[in-house]
C-alpha cells in the first residue's frame, strides 16, 4: 500500500480531476497542494457534471476527507462561491470533510486587478493568463509581504497587512495610469466571510501526518500540468508554482518518503490554453476535429483550447524531470475515427533531430515535430471499461506510446464519465 500524486504530464486539462475522483473511491484523504482557481477539474457521475477548482475532486464522494494545503492560494470569495456551487448540487461540504491549511496564501482582489492590467499592457506578449491573480499572489507569498488565511483570524492585524500590501500594489496601478484600489471594500468583503471559512481552518500538515500515522491512504491532486511549471514547464509561458509531483510534499507539508507513486495524467494527444510554443499543435483541419470531439474549451475561462497531435518527446521529459510510475491515459475515445493518428517522435532544429525540448522559447517555437504516422482502428472505444473491448489497433497505439514515453500505461479512459475507464495496475498497490 503507497500513497499516490497525481499530476498532469502535458500543459493541464488532461482529465485530472476525473481520475482523481474515480481514484479516490479507494483514497481516504485527498489533498491539493498548489495552484488555486486558475485550475479547473470537470467530473462525470452518472451523466452528472461538477466543475471543481480549489476544491479537491474528492469531495464529492462521502466519507472522504479533503484538504486544501499550504502550497495552494485562495481566493476566499472564489472559495465561498464554489462551495456553494457544490452544496446546491447536493454535496454535503463541512469541517467534518474538508481541512483548510491556515498557511495557505490568499488571492485578494488587487492581485486579480494586477494580473489582468499586466496582461493588458503585455498586448502581444502576454502569457494569456486566466486571469485570476493566481502569478501576483504567488510572488506576494515570495516576497513575504503577502496573507495567509491565518490572518483572517485578526481582523486589525489583517486590516494593517491589506493596507501595506495595496500601498505596493498602488505604485504600479498608478503607473500604469489605472485606479489605485481601496482597502476597506477588501477588508469588509473579507470579514464577511469570515465566520464562514474560520471553522475549515487548521493544521493541515499535522493532520495528515496522523492519518499517515493510521494507515490512511492519501491521494495527492495536482492542478496544471509538468509543461507549466514555474522551473521545468515552457518559461515564461507557465503558470506561478511547481506542479511536478515533489511540490506535493512541499504545499502539503508531508515528507517526500511518504508519496510512494507517481501518477501523470496524459491526454491521448495534446491541448494546450493560453500562449506559448506548442510543437504539435495543428491548426488545420486535424486540430478543429479534435477540439470539437474532445470539447475542448476551457473550464475556468471558457477559451478554446489549441489542439495537436501526441508529443512523446515532451511526455518522456515529463516523466523523467517529476518521476512518473505510471500514466493515467485519458481521452483515448476522442480519437475514435480518424484514419490516420500522428505521434510526435523527435524535433527537427536546424536540420538536426532532437529528442528533448530546448530551453530557450526562440528554439521551442522553431521546432519542427518529426512524426510517426500510425493508421487509427475501427470501431471505438468510447466506453469501454476492459482491455478486451479496445480494437487491437487502440491497444497498439497505446503500446507505442508506452515504448515512446518509457512509462507504462496504469489506466485508459475512455469517457467523461467516472467509471468509464480501464484499470490495468492499481497506483495504490505501488
Ligand atoms: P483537468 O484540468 O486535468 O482535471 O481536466 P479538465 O476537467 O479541465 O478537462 C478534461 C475534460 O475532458 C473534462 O471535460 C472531462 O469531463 C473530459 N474527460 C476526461 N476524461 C475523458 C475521456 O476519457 N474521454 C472524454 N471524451 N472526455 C474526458
Ligand atoms: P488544470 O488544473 C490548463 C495556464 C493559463 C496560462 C498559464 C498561466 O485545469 O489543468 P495562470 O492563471 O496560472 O497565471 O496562467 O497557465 N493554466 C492552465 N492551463 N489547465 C490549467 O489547470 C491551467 N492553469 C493555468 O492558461 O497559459
Ligand atoms: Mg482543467
Amino acid at each position: 500500500m503507497t500513497n499516490v500524486v497525481v499530476i498532469g504530464s502535458q500543459w493541464g486539462d488532461e482529465g485530472k480531476g476525473k481520475i482523481v475522483d474515480w481514484l479516490s473511491e479507494r483514497a481516504d484523504v485527498i489533498v491539493r497542494f498548489q495552484g488555486g482557481h486558475n485550475a479547473g477539474h470537470t467530473l462525470v457521475i452518472d451523466g452528472v457534471e461538477y466543475k471543481l477548482s480549489l476544491l479537491p475532486s474528492g469531495i464529492v464522494r462521502p466519507g472522504k476527507k479533503s484538504v486544501i494545503g499550504n502550497g495552494v492560494v485562495i481566493d476566499p470569495n472564489a472559495l465561498i462561491a464554489e462551495m456553494d456551487k457544490l452544496i446546491a448540487q447536493n454535496v454535503d461540504i463541512s469541517p467534518e470533510n474538508l481541512l483548510i491549511s491556515y498557511s495557505a496564501s490568499m488571492i485578494l482582489p488587487v492581485h486579480q486587478r494586477v494580473d489582468q492590467v499586466r496582461e493588458a499592457i503585455a498586448a502581444k506578449a502576454k502569457i494569456g493568463t486566466t486571469g485570476r491573480g493566481i502569478g501576483p499572489a504567488y510572488e506576494d507569498k515570495v516576497a513575504r509581504r503577502g496573507l495567509r488565511l491565518a490572518d483572517i483570524v485578526d481582523p486589525s492585524a489583517m486590516a494593517e497587512k491589506i493596507h501595506l500590501l495595496l500601498a505596493h500594489h498602488n505604485l504600479f496601478l498608478k503607473g500604469a495610469g489605472e485606479a489605485p484600489m481601496e482597502a476597506e471594500p477588501i477588508i469588509d468583503s473579507i470579514n464577511r466571510l469570515r465566520d464562514r471559512i474560520i471553522p475549515f481552518l487548521g493544521e493541515a500538515w499535522a493532520v495528515l501526518d496522523d492519518a499517515r500515522r493510521d494507515g490512511k491512504r492519501i491521494l495527492y491532486e495536482g492542478a496544471q500540468g509538468v509543461m507549466l511549471d514555474i522551473d521545468h514547464g515552457t518559461y515564461p509561458f507557465v503558470t506561478s508554482s511547481n506542479t511536478v509531483a515533489g511540490q506535493a510534499a512541499t504545499g502539503a507539508g508531508v515528507g517526500v518518503t511518504t508519496i510512494g507513486y507517481v501518477l501523470g495524467i496524459t491526454k491521448a494527444y495534446t491541448t494546450r490554453v493560453g500562449s506559448g510554443p506548442f510543437p504539435t499543435e495543428d491548426e488545420g483541419a486535424d486540430g478543429t476535429l479534435l477540439g470539437e470531439r474532445g470539447h475542448e474549451f476551457g473550464t475556468v475561462t471558457g477559451r478554446k483550447r489549441r489542439c495537436g497531435w501526441f508529443d512523446a518527446v515532451m511526455v518522456r521529459q515529463a516523466g523523467k524531470i517529476t518521476g512518473i510510475t505510471g500514466m493515467a491515459l485519458t481521452k483515448l475515445d476522442v480519437l475514435d475515427g480518424f484514419d490516420t493518428i500522428k505521434i510526435c517522435t523527435g524535433y527537427k532544429l536546424d536540420d538536426q533531430i532532437i529528442d528533448r525540448l530546448p530551453v530557450a522559447t526562440i528554439d521551442q517555437e522553431r521546432l519542427e515535430p518529426v512524426y510517426e504516422i500510425m493508421s487509427g482502428w475501427e470501431g471505438t472505444t468510447r466506453g469501454a471499461r476492459s482491455w478486451v473491448d479496445l480494437p487491437p489497433q487502440a491497444v497498439k497505439y497505446i503500446k507505442r506510446l508506452e515504448e515512446l514515453t518509457g512509462i507504462p500505461v496504469a489506466s485508459v479512459s475512455t469517457s467523461p464519465e467516472r467509471n468509464d475507464t480501464i484499470l490495468v495496475h492499481d497506483p495504490f498497490e505501488g
